[in-house]
């Protein structure tokens, strides 16, 4: 099955041999291909340093379809059909004898097809050779038809604010904005773009979404696992440039933002950046009531002993990078003066859950007695983003009996009670918006440079200042006793999975 709606495309895929693409890259693509998402003519082109064979190539990425893709393993004939379209050209970032081979498969393919596609060239590789790669294409006249030429690049973008700049002054050289694709997986997530439906689609949200009814905001996303080999990339990076950084802040632009004028990519995008531009910036002197960090020691998951970080491959003994990072946001504009945003994101914690409550503020005047209200709690909404993909309103009500007596219970929404297919994955969004050239879940560059200058006061401190008490939770645990500290001085509680079954 194939869309003739579609044009016909290119992926020019840099850093093929790498994780990412067998485990994220080729399943989605294979998926949107089983679908009818992909276009009659399309053609993968992978590139790595590993010498491979057309076949070889195909081979490993049947392994990666056949162990990670959410449809489970291929079937014969239509990997057949689909990998038929893939070819492997190895070959050496910084010489220009790489990009002539692929520029020569491109209009081979070109030429065959008789039609001009959109060519998507997708940098899976390590962040210092995005460089590299976008000059390359640029002196090799590959970035031509500015509206069918497409730069994906996955994060890290930057490690703090000067160097994005940078990268986003050397890009914008070379190719015009509505060219750049920057990913935020989290951004594809079907249970996050149900957030800006959710709010915008819905009157009876609007009035009460503000801070004359919500009382806190809570964006939670704690993972199970710890480095996973990833030491090299991590200990450099930390969980503020990893997750906070991207993912969370994304997240409370969601949550926060003003209604766009249109669902438009650049409306959509104005008004997240207006949210970011809004988060009162931090004084020196407001980081240690408002940030706190901490690196996980041994500790046992789901009863297995786990490793303390110091002590994972890779990572430094004496390491300060933090593995764990809570902050109190507060967004200066007139919907949220007052309401505190708390964020948190942690390895190899408790559990792994994503997700965000935001909690309504209590009925001014309580008429039932107190002993009819012993399990009171505030109106919370609960969106839960992953593993369970759920929406829950908790509200009070009556018990059943002849006594008055007051229970929380949930009006709830959950995404497989309305679909029987598989939920997408994140790529495959993302992917395809990339092939019909949607922006909309995309980070701009000012969106990213907005993001590390808010946070740059607290990467400083944090780098500036050792940790003396790092390692200060164990593995298996919900973090540092600080970050309890952090939101109870306010008389709140962290949020988790627990609360919400
Ligand atoms: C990535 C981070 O961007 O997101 C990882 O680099 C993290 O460290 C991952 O584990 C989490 O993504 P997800 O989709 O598993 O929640």
């Amino acid at each position: 099955m194939q869309n003739t709606k579609l044009e016909p495309v290119i992926f020019v895929i840099f850093g093929a041999t790498g994780d990412l693409n067998w485990r994220k890259i080729i399943p989605a693509l294979y998926n949107l291909y089983l679908d009818g998402w992909m276009p009659e003519n399309f053609s993968i082109v992978g590139n790595g340093r590993t010498k491979y064979s057309d076949t070889d190539f195909r081979n490993k990425m049947l392994e990666g379809v056949n162990k990670f893709s959410r449809k489970g393993k291929a079937e014969s004939e239509s990997w057949k059909n689909f990998s038929e379209k893939i070819v492997y050209l190895d070959g050496d970032l910084n010489n220009s004898k790489c990009y002539k081979e692929i520029n020569a498969k491109i209009k081979a393919v070109e030429k065959e097809w008789k039609q001009t596609p959109v060519i998507i060239y997708y940098l899976a590789v390590a962040s210092k050779f995005f460089p590299v790669i976008s000059q390359h294409l640029k002196n090799e006249k590959m970035t031509g038809e500015k509206d069918k030429t497409r730069l994906v690049i996955e994060k890290p973008f930057g490690r703090d604010l000067d160097s994005a700049k940078s990268l986003n002054n050397l890009l914008c050289n070379l190719f015009d904005e509505n060219q750049i694709y920057r990913i935020d997986h989290y951004l594809g997530k079907e249970t996050v773009q149900n957030i800006l439906a959710f709010r915008f689609a819905n009157s009876i949200l609007e009035p009460i979404w503000n801070r004359n009814y919500i009382e806190h905001v809570q964006i939670s996303v704690t993972e199970q696992l710890g480095v996973e080999g990833r030491a090299s990339y991590y200990d450099d990076a930390g969980a503020l440039r990893d997750m906070i950084q991207n993912h969370l802040l994304q997240l409370l632009c969601l949550i926060a933002m003003e209604t766009p004028v249109s669902f438009q990519a650049d409306e959509v995008r104005n008004r997240k950046v207006d949210v970011l531009r809004s988060i009162r910036r931090f004084k020196p002197e407001m980081l240690k009531k408002n940030a706190v960090r901490g690196q996980y020691g041994q500790g046992w998951i789901e009863g297995e002993k786990v490793i303390g970080y110091r002590e994972e491959e890779g990572v430094k003994p004496q390491s300060n990078t933090e593995t764990f990072a809570a902050i109190k946001f507060f967004i200066d504009n007139w919907r949220w003066d007052g309401v505190p945003f708390y964020v948190r994101t942690g390895k190899s914690m408790n559990q792994s859950s994503s997700i965000i409550s935001i909690q309504f503020r209590d009925v001014p005047h309580k008429v039932f007695p107190d002993e009819t209200i012993d399990n009171w709690r505030q109106n919370r909404l609960i969106i839960s983003i992953q593993p369970q993909m759920s929406i829950q309103l908790q509200v009070q009500m009556k018990k059943p009996g002849l006594d008055m007596t007051l229970n929380t219970v949930d009006l709830a929404f959950h995404y497989d009670s309305i679909s029987e297919k598989n939920t997408p994955e994140a790529y495959e969004t993302l992917l395809l918006d990339t092939m019909t050239g949607d922006q909309t879940l995309f980070m701009r560059g000012d969106q990213v440079e907005a993001a590390w200058d808010l946070l740059m006061p607290v990467l400083n401190l944090w780098e500036s200042k050792k940790s003396l008490d790092f390692p200060n939770y164990g593995a298996g645990s919900w973090g540092p006793e600080l970050a309890e500290a952090l939101i109870a001085q306010d008389g709140f509680h962290w949020f988790s999975t627990l609360s919400i079954n």
